[in-house]
């Protein structure tokens, strides 16, 4: 087995690898672009070795943001047939400066510059202070256009970075993808297609798509009938977070943090309505008002954002006990668990890294320090894979992944956080 310090320069090399020069890409050929939130996570890894990299990682991300504020979730920088659905699909022409598509991503940008800072508090001060109004105005595009009474809600299942999570389904069978058209899929080119959504939930995916464009990416047109809108508890808990970090960049840097207080207070009350009846931090169809049923990964985020609840915590002991390699997108035991497919079971080392890091925080420390051994030993194994298996821990989906790379030496790795 390798030893740790090469590992380290095994992630190392991911990340210079999939380094197009000033962002990174996701893995090359699934993902030939930039994606959002996986650039935060990829900043947060530069930052262990190279901070002026990782500013510019979230200085190109925010060079695409759109001017009522939103920052999309994939920026097309460089054309690339091999991906789709592209830039002629999205439609987005003349909106924002960088070719994009249409909808965001989790808001993690914050809380990745606040952990650069940290790093290298007389590194970048400059950086930070340009950056600030810019977060500031993508957080209030949130509060303005996804917010429902401090829940965020999603408007497309990409949107909420889990692409096929179980939670969207009954919204997703509410659509009628009719008119939708031929088109030709690339990602099961790249990537065994049990292990990808499936064709009736792509076919909703480009109609969701093309809809948007006909309404030319009009926020407060689509707002008018939204055919898919579901309140997200990891997009919830991931911008109360990435509130609280800006508002403590707004502190460092001298500006006023009163509006971030607001939205922060008001996201505290919205989490609220995202128990379900069991207590478990769990989905809204906001169309039919109700909750999904659905223990996701995500649930377990709730402490990431520094909410506490009784029924996560039984919830993360059993899940301990049942399931060899956790946190899973979907709980083992639910109807919905797929072992190999995707968000609908397999374990994800970003979003392990996050609930990890709300344990630690909230005073759980066992628990945080049996996911970080459970999942350094998942990626010691087993590489540095887009996602695993939760039962086997067989690597899936893209393989040198950015992300996993990334989540590996800011926190899995034996050396994360020595000096
Ligand atoms: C998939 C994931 C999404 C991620 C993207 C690039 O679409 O669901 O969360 O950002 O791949 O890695």
């Amino acid at each position: 087995m390798m030893d740790h310090a090469s590992i380290d320069a095994k992630a190392r090399d991911i990340l210079r690898g999939n380094d197009r020069g000033g962002y990174t890409l996701p893995t090359e050929g699934l993902y030939p672009y930039q994606w959002n939130w996986d650039s935060a996570f990829a900043a947060i890894g530069f930052a262990q070795f190279d901070v002026d990299r990782a500013w510019t990682e979230i200085e190109t991300l925010m060079s695409g943001q759109w001017p009522n504020g939103m920052v999309p979730h994939i920026l097309f920088h460089v054309p690339d047939p091999g991906y789709f659905p592209g830039p002629d699909v999205w439609g987005t022409d003349g909106i924002g400066p960088i070719a994009s598509s249409g909808i965001s991503q989790p808001p993690v940008a914050a809380t990745a510059a606040r952990a650069i800072i940290e790093k290298a508090p007389d590194q970048g001060r400059d950086r930070l202070a340009a950056l600030f109004p810019k977060l500031k105005a993508w957080h209030s595009w949130f509060m303005t256009w996804r917010n429902a009474g401090g829940a965020i809600f999603i408007t497309h299942p990409w949107e909420g970075g889990r692409d096929n999570a179980p939670d969207w389904d009954a919204a997703m069978a509410a659509i009628d993808p009719v008119g939708v058209g031929e088109y030709t899929r690339r990602d099961t080119s790249h990537v065994d297609p049990s292990m990808r959504p499936t064709k009736d939930d792509y076919d909703r995916y480009i109609w969701l798509v093309q809809r948007g464009r006909r309404l030319g990416w009009d926020e407060a047109e689509m707002a008018k009938d939204m055919p898919f809108k579901v309140a997200d508890p990891l997009t919830t808990f991931v911008l109360l977070r990435a509130n609280r970090d800006l508002a403590a960049i707004a502190d460092l840097l001298g500006e006023d943090r009163a509006e971030i207080d607001r939205w922060t207070a008001e996201i505290e009350t919205g989490v609220e309505a995202l128990r379900n009846a069991q207590g478990v931090f769990d989905s809204i169809n906001l169309r039919s008002g109700l909750h999904t049923g659905c223990v996701t990964s995500s649930s377990f985020l709730c402490w990431y954002a520094g909410v506490d609840s009784d029924a996560m915590r039984a919830e993360l002991a059993q899940t301990f006990e049942s399931c060899p390699y956790p946190i899973p997108s979907q709980k083992v035991e639910s109807e919905h668990f797929d072992a190999k497919r995707y968000w609908r079971g397999p374990t994800w080392g970003i979003v392990n890294a996050m609930i990890a890091r709300g344990l630690s925080e909230m005073g759980l420390t066992d628990e945080a320090s049996r996911l970080t051994r459970q999942t350094r030993t998942l990626m010691v194994e087993n590489g540095f894979a887009e996602y695993y298996n939760p039962l086997t821990g067989a690597p899936a989906g893209g393989g040198t992944f950015t992300w996993t790379a990334a989540v590996w030496l800011a926190w899995a790795s034996p050396t994360a956080g020595e000096a």
